[in-house]
């Protein structure tokens, strides 16, 4: 009935995530608040495994990549569940670095790592530092040569794959702020320059087409692309690399017309093509890395909010305005992206207004859904809007120094707070 697996309705009528009551939940944690389904993220990931292990029979690795959701508790889930993570900042490595997290699982990704995010990279060990620029090389092969170390690396590559989604998140083309080219020779150019460095490893390359990606094809592609210069490589080099990174960007339902093949599927035909061509090609079978993020956590989050001002504005709309926006959620102001919204306490009442669902920044573009269906509300209802556990935590702000909002971890049936609310006193505390 709803977009995501762990929502339903309860005998109250109430909407419920892994089992509890969302009503009850606004109650207890106040909103606006994240609510994530512990099992949900659980299954998610574990079928990511799972399908490593059985289409690359444990010769593979699905890293989690935490830019989609990033705190303590994610990272200890990932530890638990045998994943590794991908970070992409000092922040994201030190929370990762924070709970322990085996740092040879770790794979550190970014277009312009600092020189003391390598630093940290290098002292803690970081298993892989996927290198995005000639400069990036040479600054860790000295930092790597002061810490008498190896540095583990891959090479970002723009496989040049138009993946069909939404302009502003495409990345594998040549115009892109990311990685490598391979039409100009420069990719090859710096491998080659990477096997001759003293304090450098190259275990692979890397490429990432896009996200929110629903084809099978583009994935497919990109290995084949990525192969060919595997072979390249070991023509001109003599040397065979050993991994292939073949990034995130698999899609979900955020809509009821959304509809992302179930991911196994992806592994399943992708993983034939990775062994099919490897063979063709006289290569022998890469290890295989996947950095799935939105799919591991997008539908498993959801955003409680409480309806304020609800404001008619007759023959042209109705704006519901809730107590959160762009600040929890930039990515309707950012993307023009879908949701479904639905009347928490009012769950098994129909959809039969349409209507606006604003938040309470002080800005006209903040908007969490325009012209979305949604049950009779007043001030005082809560809403829920599904699928926001992927990159809305992570990219929210503090326009307007509004707090950022708690994540509750739900977890059948039973809720606790994983990160607290954000308070004034926190806002301020870094002022002079
Ligand atoms: N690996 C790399 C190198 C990436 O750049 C990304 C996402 C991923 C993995 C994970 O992709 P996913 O499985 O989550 O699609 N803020 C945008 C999404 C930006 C994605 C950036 N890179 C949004 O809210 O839609």
């Amino acid at each position: 009935m709803y977009v995501s697996d762990c929502i339903s309705i309860n005998e109250s009528g109430h909407l419920t995530i892994g089992g509890a009551d969302t009503v009850e939940l606004a109650k207890e944690y106040g909103t606006p608040a994240y609510v994530f389904d512990e099992n949900e993220i659980r299954k998610n990931l574990r079928a990511f495994k799972n399908s490593m292990d059985e289409y690359y029979g444990g010769n593979g690795l699905a890293v989690y990549a935490s830019k989609a959701f990033c705190c303590k508790e994610m990272c200890r889930i990932c530890m638990q569940e045998g994943t590794g993570i991908d970070v992409v900042s000092g922040g994201e490595l030190y929370t990762a670095l924070s709970v322990d997290f085996p740092a040879e699982k770790i794979v550190f990704h970014g277009n312009n790592k600092t020189y003391d995010e390598l630093v940290m990279a290098v002292s803690n060990n970081v298993g892989r530092i996927v290198v995005d620029n000639v400069y990036e090389l040479e600054t860790l092969s000295k930092i790597a040569a002061q810490q008498g170390k190896t540095a583990g690396i891959m090479f970002r590559i723009k496989p040049g794959i138009d993946a069909h989604t939404h302009d502003f998140i495409k990345t594998g083309q040549i115009d892109s702020k990311f990685g490598f080219a391979l039409e100009t020779g420069e990719a090859m150019e710096v491998i080659k320059k990477a096997v001759n460095m003293p304090n450098i490893k190259l275990r692979g390359l890397h490429c990432h087409i896009g996200s929110q990606i629903f084809d099978i094809d583009p994935f497919e592609l990109a290995a084949t692309v990525m192969l060919d210069l595997f072979k390249s490589v070991k023509d001109e080099t003599g040397i065979e690399l050993e991994e292939l990174n073949l990034g995130g960007g698999f899609g979900i339902k955020y809509l009821e017309s959304d509809c992302p093949r179930p991911y196994a599927e992806y592994m399943k035909n992708v993983s034939k093509v990775v062994k099919e061509y490897s063979e063709k090609l006289g290569l022998k079978m890469p290890f295989v890395i996947i950095e799935p993020g939105r799919s591991v956590v997008g539908a498993a989050g959801i955003t409680l909010y409480t309806v304020g001002a609800v404001k008619e504005i007759p023959d042209i709309r109705t704006f519901v305005s809730v107590d959160g926006g762009m600040g929890d959620n930039p990515r309707y102001a950012l993307y023009h992206a879908d949701y479904e919204v639905v009347c928490a306490n009012k769950a098994n009442e129909e959809r039969n207004t349409v209507v606006t669902v604003a938040g309470k920044c002080c800005e006209s573009g903040d908007l969490i859904q325009e012209d979305t269906k949604l049950q009779a509300v007043e001030a005082g209802d809560i809403l829920a809007v599904l699928s926001t556990g992927a990159y809305n935590y992570s990219m929210a702000s503090n326009y307007n120094r509004i707090p950022r909002l708690p994540v509750i971890m739900v977890k059948d049936g039973k809720s606790r707070v994983v990160v607290k609310r954000e308070t004034y006193e926190k806002i301020t505390e870094n002022d002079i």
